[in-house]
């Protein structure tokens, strides 16, 4: 018999030696994943996107994909039903980076996919502002894939202007408006290649976040604080709105009537979607206060047309 101080000594010690050992089982016994084939055939390539950018890479990497002789299926998220994810032997995924993370569209729609057991996995995001946490964003959205049974390959990260509403009366977002240009393109094009390559060799990739100051805010709810402070007085303006139903297509969370004229700003997920598409400004918000107009207004506005790459154009 034990008496009981030595008992939760011995449990104790127990303890930690299982997890030790548990620990380093899985170092030195930590088998490359299998990947469905190393052949793949038919391709999935989608994403969620607001204004275009996450998009516009998506349809070049498909291009690309196609051009190997691939079958490839394309498109947003929103156009992609989730339970057709296992019949693919290679899924690409997309992303704008919103918050310092994956945007809430996408991540809800990795969450609804059945298993994906060994199917390889790669990722990408868009962002606006560099230095802004976007490997870790791109690593994040790899690894809900994995959760699902993918078995992680690449990601990449591709800069644009950033589509952030409340920013764009700065000067910070103009200094990228040549993104995306040839450069973006083609490391997108190399992208593409390389993920396929990857499968063929059967090299996956053990994700690989970094350390970045930006991890602790993920956690402190930045949508949030964004609805609070930067998304006042959300409403549609009915004198100005044409009812092409914009706003409603990129709701992720279908927060918006607008036959009604309501907005339900308990579900918004300050995505500013509606913000950004509405070619009539008759979305509103304020920023601490101030009117704010979206992505659409600013182009028009600075007269900017964002490149396309040469395949497209
Ligand atoms: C609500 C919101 C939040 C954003 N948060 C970030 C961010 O944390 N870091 C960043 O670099 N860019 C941020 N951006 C910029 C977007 O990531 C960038 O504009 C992206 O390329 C948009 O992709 P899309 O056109 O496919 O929607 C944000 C944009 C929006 C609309």
């Amino acid at each position: 018999m034990y008496s009981r101080r030595s008992f939760i000594k011995r449990s104790l010690v127990a303890t930690s030696l299982i997890a030790v050992s548990g620990k380093v089982t899985k170092v030195f016994a930590a088998e490359k994943p299998v990947m469905k084939t190393n052949q793949p055939k038919r391709v999935l390539v989608t994403w969620f996107s607001q204004t275009g950018h996450t998009g516009r890479i998506g349809k070049l990497i498909a291009h690309v994909l196609a051009s190997k002789g691939l079958e490839v299926t394309s498109g947003d998220m929103r156009e992609i039903s989730p339970s057709t994810a296992p019949e693919f032997d290679l899924i690409l995924a997309g992303s704008p980076v919103h918050y310092f993370k994956p945007s809430y569209g996408a991540s809800d729609w990795i969450k609804r996919l059945p298993s994906i057991e060994s199917i390889p996995v790669a990722t990408w995001v868009t962002f606006g502002n560099d230095g802004s946490n976007q490997h870790n964003a791109a690593c994040d959205l790899l690894e809900m894939l994995e959760e699902k049974g993918g078995v992680p390959v690449a990601v990449n990260m591709f800069s644009n202007m950033n589509a952030f509403p409340p920013s764009l009366d700065g000067d910070r977002v103009l200094r990228y408006k040549h993104l995306p240009n040839e450069e973006t393109f083609q490391k997108a094009r190399l992208y593409a290649a390389d993920v396929l390559k990857k499968v063929e060799e059967n090299r996956s990739w053990e994700i690989d976040f970094l350390f970045t100051m930006y991890e602790p805010m993920k956690v402190l709810g930045m949508a949030w604080w964004t609805k609070k402070f930067m998304m006042q007085d959300h409403h549609i303006d009915e004198n100005l709105c044409i009812r092409c139903y914009s706003c409603m297509g990129k709701c992720p969370v279908n927060a918006i009537k607008v036959d009604t004229n309501y907005i339900d700003t308990d579900r918004c997920v300050a995505c500013m979607g509606c913000v950004n598409v509405c070619p009539t400004s008759a979305m509103k918000i304020k920023s601490f206060g101030d009117p704010v107009h979206g992505f659409t207004q600013f182009l028009r506005r600075k007269n900017i047309t964002i490149k396309e790459p040469k395949e497209f154009s």
